[in-house]
């Protein structure tokens, strides 16, 4: 298996080329465009990895499968996708032009960044702090690694150019999709995206939700398999914005990428991947983490469909 790996990341090196490191926020900029790592979690307790794995990253977009599972737990899926729709998008990730025109003002989906922002707001505590101790504390616990911690430079910086996820929430409050605080909600929405990860952590997310719900490594069932279900599958369809529907053809996981570089995938009831490559796509998805995805699925027929 790691000879695998390193093969495949090898054969996929090149692609790197391809992309650009994400400038919108001004701290990715700092991202190293030639990494590409992979790290798999079996869920027989199995470990591998190839490439540049130790590569650290902000989790961006990937965070917000972690909100979707607590506001679910929280509030339950009834009431969170009467906030929320579950439909895919044909827009980009921070579309605005989609959350007026479309779904009564609701957002689409929660992989996008305005019903993301809308999922933060329905997850329960009394002030910031606690909400996003909630969402840091519910990582470490599914990845098993209690040193995961916001990357500071990362979070001034989105807070500090993130106007148009502020725009975003301040329309879904002229609508009623928020009815709390905006700036609080996007305090904790920012911090949740800049939480610092390693493609290990997001395989370990991935082998949880593969798992059902259970962490495989302990065996502690933390959420219901219903609610991984929903997940799975919000992921699979919404997972990769509006690449999404050739990631399915081509790849057949359900999956989620970050402007960071990571993606997070998950073969159910075998693994969880995670690969790290900060090099972008035009849609904001790691060019060359989606090729290492590629392989991996045909060597392995990890395809679900
Ligand atoms: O809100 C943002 O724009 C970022 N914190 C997260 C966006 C993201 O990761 C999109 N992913 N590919």
């Amino acid at each position: 298996m790691e000879k695998l790996l390193d093969n495949i990341i090898q054969t996929n090196r090149k692609y790197v080329e391809e992309g650009e490191v994400a400038s919108y926020i001004p701290e990715l900029k700092k991202g190293n465009k030639n990494d590409l790592g992979v790290y798999v979690t079996t869920l027989n307790g199995e470990e591998f990895s190839a490439g540049d794995y130790e590569t650290r990253f902000t989790i961006q977009s990937i965070s917000k499968v972690i909100s979707l599972i607590i506001a679910i737990m929280d509030n339950g899926e009834d009431y969170v996708f009467s906030k929320v729709g579950v439909e895919h998008t044909a827009d980009a990730f921070n579309s605005i032009t989609n959350l007026e025109t479309k779904n009564l003002h609701r957002p689409s989906n929660p992989m996008i960044n305005a019903g993301a922002i809308a999922i933060v707001s329905l997850i329960k505590g009394r002030e910031p702090d606690e909400v996003f101790e909630r969402i840091l504390n519910f990582t470490r616990k599914i990845t098993g690694n209690d040193n995961i911690n916001i990357n500071r430079e990362a979070y001034i910086s989105e807070k500090a150019t993130g106007d148009r996820n502020r725009s975003l929430a301040y329309f879904m409050k002229s609508t009623g999709v928020i009815t709390n605080d905006v700036e609080k909600v996007l305090d904790v929405y920012f911090k949740q995206c800049s939480m610092e990860v390693t493609c290990k952590d997001i395989s370990r997310i991935g082998a949880f939700l593969a798992n059902d719900g259970v962490i495989p490594l302990t065996g502690e069932k933390v959420i219901p398999r219903e609610t991984a279900r929903i997940v799975k599958a919000i992921m699979t369809t919404c997972g990769m914005y509006d690449a999404s529907g050739e990631f399915a053809v081509n790849i057949g996981m359900p999956a989620k990428s970050g402007v960071g570089g990571g993606i997070m995938a998950v073969a159910p009831e075998k693994m969880g991947i995670g690969v790290v490559g900060p090099s972008l796509d035009k849609k904001g998805n790691s060019i060359a983490g989606i090729k290492v995805l590629a392989d991996l699925s045909k060597e392995l027929e990890l395809s679900i469909f």
